[in-house]
């Protein structure tokens, strides 16, 4: 049997708002996208994942939805959106939308109505509850934003809970009601001609039993993997996605493998895929904050990365990703973004690219963009960076050099700058300002330069997807880690009955000597000019084979 065809393709992940600027406002929208449609195609992707285009205020850059199925005006309109369906299809690319069901926007006519009255028609699809014995939040649970997770509301005098920004209030998912409108909204998407939703943080959905009845209810992490978790996902697939070949894509943080294995087996799939965050959150110092890095060191990130291939065997299935919109640079975080920018930048999508899964490529990774490091708080647009901003220097009293070094390192916003496309001014991305400034080094690191350049980070990136669609080892053969001891050289091996590749990757900035069982196989791509056959050069990536 062929597998399903989201387990072959690579997938690219679009972040609207700083893609490409149509008409000039500062803002990516629909038309940009559809200007760099032979782009995306001349890559070798087979999926694009869009970040959120719906109706919007724009709290959470699109993540705080006010209408499901109207496109933002900033974005364009319906129609544009159609163009670009039907130009993704016309190239053989599917398109997933985002699915935000978590919460909505308080701008949503459901939380507008919900709002109104205890008794009104919607209350139940948002989480109200009256304030505990003190008038104060029915719990200590504090937003992934900062700050509390409940807000208090004068109309009724209660309080609703927002995981996120308070202008994301949480939705009600044990009302029927409202699931029985959410799974028609996203039927009617389906019936646009849509190839899957990537599920924005879909295991937050089921709050656990007892919620804000009084007393403290310990961590929000309590609301991860709810009860009826696991109910909701079956319904949803029951209800959508049946007889469908669509793809579902969880963003799931803080799911454990044993459950990720389960969730998305493939002989009673809920989820086709998951994306788990052990590997981002490898650099954060344990019990303090995201904001308090500590050094991401190869060893770690391999013996994680690696119990996830073995661990989702033999039936589950991984999304792959070392970047997104909510995280540092890959290149700036895993690799070298001085000295060995280019050289790690193309090991790193080499490891994305060979390891078991579906991997997805986040837009200027292909041509190895980095984080920004602006000069002042006010370069920076998003909102937990800039709730972030007023803890570390209010709350825990750190001066601004020192709060911004941290927010340097870790902000969203380092993921958010435009798509770096030439050396024109705004990177070739706007007519106009964009809505947060270019990352300075845009200059010397663009998509014009890399065309130019045969040994660019973009180049490699085409070479490699190419190789990898052609070599079934490298999309569906096992995982073996080769070494799970050596300081500087990742090494494993990818075997199916179609044939072995072998994977050497070198995180060091020093010449590595190859096992000698390995350098007697055939090269069939590496990064490096002149490879040595019984050595690796700093951050060189080979693939040897097949055998
Ligand atoms: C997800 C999104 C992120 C957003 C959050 C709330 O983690 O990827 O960008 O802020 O959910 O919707």
């Amino acid at each position: 049997m062929n597998p399903p065809w989201w387990k072959t393709c690579v997938a690219y992940q679009i972040y609207s708002r700083s893609f490409c600027d149509s008409n000039g406002d500062g803002v990516g929208d629909l038309r940009g996208i559809i200007s760099k449609l032979d782009y995306l195609a001349s890559l070798g992707i087979g999926m694009v994942w869009l970040c959120p285009v719906y109706a919007s205020p724009n709290d959470d850059n699109g993540y705080d939805i006010s209408d499901y199925e109207a496109i933002q005006p900033d974005f364009g309109t319906q129609e544009d959106w159609i163009a670009l369906r039907d130009g993704l299809h016309a190239r053989g690319i599917r398109l997933v939308m985002d699915l935000v069901a978590n919460h909505s926007s308080d701008e949503h006519a459901w939380f507008v109505e919900s709002r109104t009255a205890k008794d009104s028609g919607k209350r139940d699809w948002y989480i109200w509850r009256p304030p505990a014995a003190d008038g104060g939040p029915p719990n200590d649970w504090q937003s992934v934003f900062g700050g509390p997770a409940w807000e208090y509301d004068a109309a009724t005098s209660e309080y609703y809970l927002h995981l996120f920004s308070k202008k994301q209030p949480d939705l009600n998912w044990e009302s029927t009601a409202f699931r029985t409108e959410l799974f028609a909204m996203m039927r009617r998407w389906v019936a646009l001609g849509i190839d899957g939703f990537r599920m924005d943080v879909i295991n937050l959905i089921s709050k656990p039993d007892g919620l804000g009845a009084g007393g403290n209810e310990g961590s929000m992490d309590r609301a991860l993997n709810g009860p009826r978790m696991r109910d909701y996902l079956a319904e949803m697939r029951r209800e959508v996605f049946a007889g469908t070949d669509l793809v579902t894509i969880g963003e799931t943080p803080g799911m454990p493998l044993e459950l990720a294995r389960e969730v998305t087996d493939e002989r009673a799939p809920l989820l086709d895929m998951q994306f788990h965050f052990e590997h981002v959150d490898l650099d954060h110092a344990p019990g303090v904050s995201k904001w308090d890095s500590t050094p991401m060191a190869m060893p770690a990130l391999r013996a994680t990365l690696s119990r996830w291939q073995d661990g989702m065997e033999p039936h589950g299935w991984n999304s792959l990703y070392l970047g997104n919109h909510d995280q540092p640079r890959a290149v700036s975080r895993y690799g070298d973004d001085g000295r060995y920018r280019r050289e790690s930048a193309t090991l790193l999508m080499t490891l994305l690219l060979t390891l078991k899964g579906t991997p997805f490529i986040y837009q200027g990774d292909e041509i190895g963009m980095a984080n920004v490091a602006f000069d002042s708080i006010a370069d920076y647009r998003d909102i937990e960076t800039l709730n972030a901003w007023r803890w570390l220097t209010d709350t825990r009293g750190l001066d601004t050099a020192s709060a911004l070094a941290m927010i340097r390192k870790k902000s969203r916003d380092n993921a958010r700058t435009p798509m770096q496309w030439s050396a024109a001014p705004n990177a070739g991305f706007s007519a106009a300002a964009p809505w947060i400034g270019p990352n300075p080094d845009y200059t010397g690191h663009n998509v014009a330069a890399a065309e130019a350049d045969p040994d660019s980070v973009l180049h490699y990136t085409r070479r490699l997807i190419a190789l990898r669609q052609g070599t079934p080892a490298l999309h569906s053969g096992r995982y073996r880690l080769l070494d799970a001891e050596h300081p500087a050289l990742w090494l494993y091996e990818r075997t199916s009955e179609m044939g072995r590749c072998v994977v050497a990757l070198n995180f060091s900035d020093t010449t590595q000597p190859l096992p000698p069982a390995l350098a007697e196989l055939p090269c069939l791509l590496t990064n490096h000019h002149n490879p040595a056959a019984d050595t690796l050069a700093a951050w060189e990536a080979r693939i040897l084979g097949p055998t």
